[in-house]
């Protein structure tokens, strides 16, 4: 994972590209991460893509808890998104990605038909901040896609339409959007699934963090992946992590810089389990 940091200025130049790019297109593919669909989002997407279809798509969902992943979905559903939850690296929730799309444009498609445009493929475009899926979304997506349909005017120099089936077109490079932290809880979380660098938080601070979130809504959850005592004290279970996984500084002391990070690592990589770190109603 690469930690991103943004500045003012990659933020205006990620800006300036988006609104080049989403002129051209008819419907905005937005990708959030399953484990945290209100911080991995960017509220900015809804005045860039004014005027457009769209479809949220909640990826890595196979990370996240099923049954909070239902109750995003739904949330999604009740704003109007049309929405889907996928596993791109594994290429699951595919199926429903075309008659999605079909949905998400059925306004604008009813009214090329009364202006008497037929056969026109919708275009679309894939957007979401830095580490959410994008690229693998796309890659896995088009795996069966014909080749790509060359360059076109007013496309930003090397990029390129790919041919999904006759009636959709997707730019093949997608649309970087900032991460936005408008308050503490938003940067915790992008922290927390590795999106932004650990050293804007401190990983021992960010461990603790996450020890409280999964012992309170994912009760036996650290208990049984380190034979720990989850009613102890923040402090005695990092001591107990420690110990357990051989994390001792010369002198015996408990290393809690190795033990946060293996906790972290295991989070990010799901050997946790499946976790949402958010729920719609919070
Ligand atoms: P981006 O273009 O939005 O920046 O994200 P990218 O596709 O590079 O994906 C970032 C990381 O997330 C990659 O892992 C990728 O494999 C993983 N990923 C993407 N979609 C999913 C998903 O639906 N489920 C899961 N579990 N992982 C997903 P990486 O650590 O950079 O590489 P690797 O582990 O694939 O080798």
């Amino acid at each position: 994972m690469m930690p991103i940091q943004w500045y003012p200025g990659h933020m205006t130049k990620a800006k300036r590209m988006m609104q080049e790019d989403i002129r051209l297109i008819d419907l905005v593919i937005e990708l959030l991460d399953a484990r945290i669909p209100r911080s991995s989002r960017n509220p900015d997407i809804d005045e860039l893509a004014k005027g457009k279809s769209r479809l949220v798509l909640l990826n890595k969902s196979d990370l996240s808890d099923p049954e909070i992943n239902e109750k995003w979905y739904q949330y999604f559903k009740q704003k109007g998104f049309v929405t889907l939850l996928t596993d791109s690296k594994n290429r699951k929730g595919f199926g429903p990605i075309h008659a999605a799309v079909e949905e998400a444009c059925a306004e604008k498609l009813m009214r090329d038909r009364k202006k008497g445009i037929t056969g026109r493929p919708v275009r679309a475009m894939v957007v979401g901040i830095p580490n959410v899926g994008k690229s693998t979304f796309i890659n896995s997506l088009c795996k069966k896609a014909s080749a790509k349909t060359g360059n076109r005017p007013g496309v930003t120099k090397g990029k390129q339409w790919i041919r999904l089936d006759k009636s959709v077109e997707l730019l093949d490079t997608p649309g970087i959007l900032w991460p936005k932290f408008e308050d503490e809880k938003t940067g915790i979380n992008l922290a927390l699934i590795g999106s932004i660098s650990d050293q804007i938080i401190d990983e021992g601070e960010l461990a603790a963090m996450l020890i409280d979130h999964i012992r309170k809504h994912s009760p036996g959850i650290m208990a049984g992946r380190y034979e720990i005592d989850e009613n102890d004290e923040t402090a005695a279970i990092f001591d107990a992590i420690a110990l357990k996984r051989g994390c001792i500084k010369k002198g015996g002391l408990p290393d809690y810089d190795k033990a946060a990070h293996i906790i972290l690592d295991d989070l990010r990589s799901g050997k946790l389990g499946r976790i949402s770190l958010e729920e719609p109603e919070q």
